[in-house]
């Protein structure tokens, strides 16, 4: 059965796109738990080595049950956008063992010795630690600056010559700080320089990047996409075609942080019902931040989708809703943060993101249990800060667990 007809709304995509046949004819392509693919006789395998013929070789460079997620994933995050010349946008994208093997991909495929990164002082903090740690020894220096303030980018920008790469997350952890995508990547393209969005709060439900002067988007596919909480794994989507096939494909080879056949299919299958699940995160989350806000013992609700937040505007701007994440302020600090995660009963204590379940962490007792008070705290990780991440319960039922373990 061949199916040619264009796919305009973005389940029929996310259902759909990337699917091929399978030559046994099952519905869903099952696992490919091979490392390498046979050839009919030398003269094919010396022709897939050369790439005058496509096909699989070896599961380090490559596997069907990745090809259907990165195809998959490149339909949502192009669909609706056109090239310059007016022709669907194309892209290439690779999947990984991680988000973090995906962003070394990006960093180690474009920069080398003497070239700079320019990001937002509020990042995930394995890529905060990338940037700081792993690449300043090899001569790659970090600029972390206000993003948000156009005048402190550019001034970043002229003062620091050597700048090669813009990287942007919006929103990002853990105060759901926005970015202002149009403006950045002009600004960014009036200098040459590359651009890379993490789009993992967001997903290409609520936002796509490649609206924008953007060169690569990226996603840690453990949350959202994946949505259930039961992979690892990370792509990376670059708007370059040659360069995705070359130097990028060359990097992602030989640093070798390749997904897997079983995670990737546990991922394909997640994806298919991403628009149902974040229109439910995203009615949730709403409400939710709503009741928080009245609450008595809560400081302070950082969500994109209230008023309330310094980036409202942005976020509306270039996200369809405010998602699924916040963090909010409780007024008894560390004790108080302790107390309440020990009372939840419905909701789950946990780190990461983006399940089916509702999740929640409070960082100070948690994943920065470690990191000086006065550091955290220039993240925005004061000590009664909860993070959380809306899941598709019932919210009456979220509410009411909420409402018992803050009172
Ligand atoms: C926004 C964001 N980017 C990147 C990452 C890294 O992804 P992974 O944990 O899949 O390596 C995470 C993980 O929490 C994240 O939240």
């Amino acid at each position: 059965m061949k199916k040619s007809y264009p796919l305009s709304g973005f389940s029929s995509v996310a259902l759909h796109a990337g699917h091929s046949q399978d030559p046994m004819f099952a519905h869903i392509t099952p696992i490919y738990a091979s490392s390498t693919f046979v050839y009919d006789n030398a003269e094919q395998g010396m022709r897939r080595f050369s790439g005058e013929e496509e096909g699989y070789i070896y599961s380090r460079w490559g596997n069907p049950n990745f090809t259907e997620v990165e195809k998959k994933i490149s339909a949502l995050e192009t669909l609706g956008i056109t090239d310059a010349t007016g022709n669907p946008l194309e892209v290439k994208a690779l999947l990984h063992s991680s988000g973090m093997a995906a962003l070394s991909t990006l960093m180690f495929g474009n920069l080398k010795t003497g070239d700079k990164v320019l990001t937002h002082f509020s990042l995930y903090g394995g890529l905060e630690e990338l940037i700081s740690k792993i690449l300043p020894p090899l001569g790659i220096e970090p600029i972390i600056v206000d993003l948000r303030d156009l005048n402190k980018a550019e001034a970043a920008i002229k003062e620091n010559t050597g700048i090669k790469l813009m990287y942007l997350e919006t929103p990002a952890n853990p105060t759901l700080q926005c970015i202002d995508l149009d403006a950045l990547t002009k600004l960014a393209k009036n200098h040459n320089l590359l651009t890379a969005v993490d789009n993992t709060f967001a997903t290409p439900y609520l936002q796509q990047p490649f609206r924008y002067a953007v060169d690569y988007v990226f996603h840690s596919t453990t949350k959202f996409l994946n949505g259930h909480g039961t992979a690892i794994g990370g792509i990376l989507i670059g708007k370059d075609i040659d360069k995705m096939n070359g130097s990028i494909t060359k990097t992602y080879r030989l640093l070798g942080g390749n997904s897997n056949p079983f995670d990737a299919f546990l991922l394909n299958q997640g994806i298919k019902t991403l628009e149902l699940r974040m229109e439910r995160h995203c009615f949730n989350a709403q409400q939710v931040a709503h009741f928080l806000e009245t609450h008595k013992a809560v400081a302070k609700v950082n969500y994109n989708g209230l008023t309330s937040h310094n980036d409202y505007a942005i976020a509306k701007k270039q996200m369809k809703h405010a998602g699924a994440m916040m963090s909010f302020e409780l007024k008894n600090g560390k004790q108080g943060g302790i107390d309440f995660m020990n009372k939840l009963n419905l909701c789950i204590r946990t780190v990461s993101l983006g399940t089916a379940e509702t999740i929640l962490s409070h960082p100070a007792s948690m994943t920065h249990y470690c990191v000086p008070k006065e550091e955290r705290e220039k993240y925005g990780i004061t000590d009664g800060l909860i993070r959380m991440s809306v899941g598709l319960e019932n919210i009456q039922d979220i509410l009411n667990d909420l409402e018992q373990a803050l009172n």
